[in-house]
């Protein structure tokens, strides 16, 4: 047998190593990392499939239960149902442990880690796996919502399809039919995004055959971030910030002289109008109880493109997906704190459907990584 000493004992340094040529591209921008038939981003031309269908069309004519079938199954059935699933005990004592200033992104990822400590999550993970996880987050982002108020959790109410059941378990009264709408589509445009840093995370973490409810939680962790998920909420700051059309151009100008960035703009693949965002306009548009902000975002919306063309002509940034979900978010009733939370819960069907994606056709991801630290030395001894 070889003495395993015997290898750090030697004093001789290896030859030094030849520069490692391959390309490298920071935040692996432009890199593929994977084949997916999920969805297309085709961010040159701002278009969005989901297994080919468009999200104007999915928004128009179907519901986030059909949206979210046809990712796990590929089959398209307008009828499918989706309601939300009880919180089990274990979870809701964790739930009540948490102080009342967790943030929800906290909560949630810690709801469904904690979901899958209670559950045999199997390998390779199933359509069932996906359709349980998707339809109990809902009801454990309501019951902690409840919670922190000091009120008790709202039992789920299986008649009512998902996005009615997370309204009615955050409120305990019935949505009404235009609001449960507005948030319905909602939910259709944040399904699925492609390689965003959260689906990446998750289908990361899947390639190692962890379980699904690690996935999630680890993408929950992902979007948290506000270059990714945050920024609904900052939207409705900024837009309280700036008060009034007249002085958006000075508040603009002013934040970017300082090296801010204007919450709701800008993408790391859209160099064309963000489709997600001409669709919830119109949605918020359409609503009932639009915030009385609308307006402003959208008058707003045309001072800050043309101030970011004038600052940037080498990279088109365009609004995104979150600049129009602020008032989608806040004109069904949400505080801006849950936005990012709310946001988890649609991209779920995404998540879990790259999840089972991932694991039928498995391989580690495992990239490789450029060493530009000390050459091999010795180390100083007395
Ligand atoms: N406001 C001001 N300047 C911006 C913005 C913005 N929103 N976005 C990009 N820029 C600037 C950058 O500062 C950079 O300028 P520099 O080269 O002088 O430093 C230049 O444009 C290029 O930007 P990148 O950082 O290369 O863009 P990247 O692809 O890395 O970032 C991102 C994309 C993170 C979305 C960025 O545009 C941003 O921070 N936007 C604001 C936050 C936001 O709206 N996030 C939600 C994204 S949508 C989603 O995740 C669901």
């Amino acid at each position: 047998m070889t003495d395993p000493s015997a290898a750090t004992a030697t004093t001789t340094l290896a030859p030094a190593q030849a520069p490692d040529e391959r390309p490298y591209s920071p935040g692996l921008e432009g890199v593929l990392a994977g084949e997916t038939s999920l969805s297309r981003v085709d961010g040159a031309n701002g278009r969005l499939v989901y297994r080919g269908y468009r999200i104007g069309d999915l928004v128009e004519h179907g519901s986030y239960a059909a949206v979210a079938n046809l990712l796990w199954t590929g089959a398209w059935d307008p009828r499918t149902r989706l309601a939300t699933a009880g919180v089990p005990d274990a979870v809701l004592a964790v739930l009540r442990a948490l102080p009342a200033t967790t943030k929800p992104m906290d909560a949630l990822r810690t709801a469904v880690s904690a979901w899958g400590a209670t559950r045999e999550l199997p390998w390779p993970p199933t359509v069932d796996d996906a359709r349980a996880l998707t339809s109990f987050s809902p009801s454990a982002l309501a019951a902690f919502a409840r919670l922190r108020q000091g009120k008790d959790p709202v039992p789920p109410d299986p008649s009512l399809n998902l996005v009615e059941g997370f309204l009615y378990q955050l409120t305990g009264e019935p949505a009404d039919p235009g609001t449960a709408r507005a948030l319905d589509a909602y939910f259709i445009v944040g399904a699925e995004h492609g390689f965003n840093a959260s689906t990446f995370t998750a289908r990361v973490i899947t390639s190692t055959r962890s379980d699904i409810a690690s996935a999630v939680a680890g993408a929950i962790g992902t979007m948290k971030g506000p270059l990714h998920g945050g920024a609904p909420s900052e939207v409705v700051d900024q837009l309280a910030e700036v008060g009034s059309v007249d002085r958006a151009e000075a508040w603009i100008r002013e934040a970017l002289a300082k090296g801010e960035r204007l919450m709701g703009f800008g993408h790391r693949v859209y160099r064309a109008y963000d489709p997600r965002a001409a669709a919830l306009r119109k949605v918020a548009e359409s609503m009932e109880h639009k915030p009385e902000w609308l307006q402003l975002a959208i008058e707003v919306e045309d001072v800050a493109l043309r101030i970011l063309k004038e600052k940037h002509p080498e990279r088109v940034l365009q609004t995104n997906v979150e600049y129009y979900a602020a008032p989608v978010l806040q004109g069904v009733g949400l505080s801006p704190d849950l936005f990012p939370a709310t946001f988890s819960l649609a991209r779920h069907a995404g998540w879990t459907a790259h999840v089972l994606e991932q694991a039928a056709d498995n391989r580690l991801i495992r990239p490789d990584v450029r060493y530009i630290g000390p050459e091999e030395r010795d180390l100083p001894v007395g």
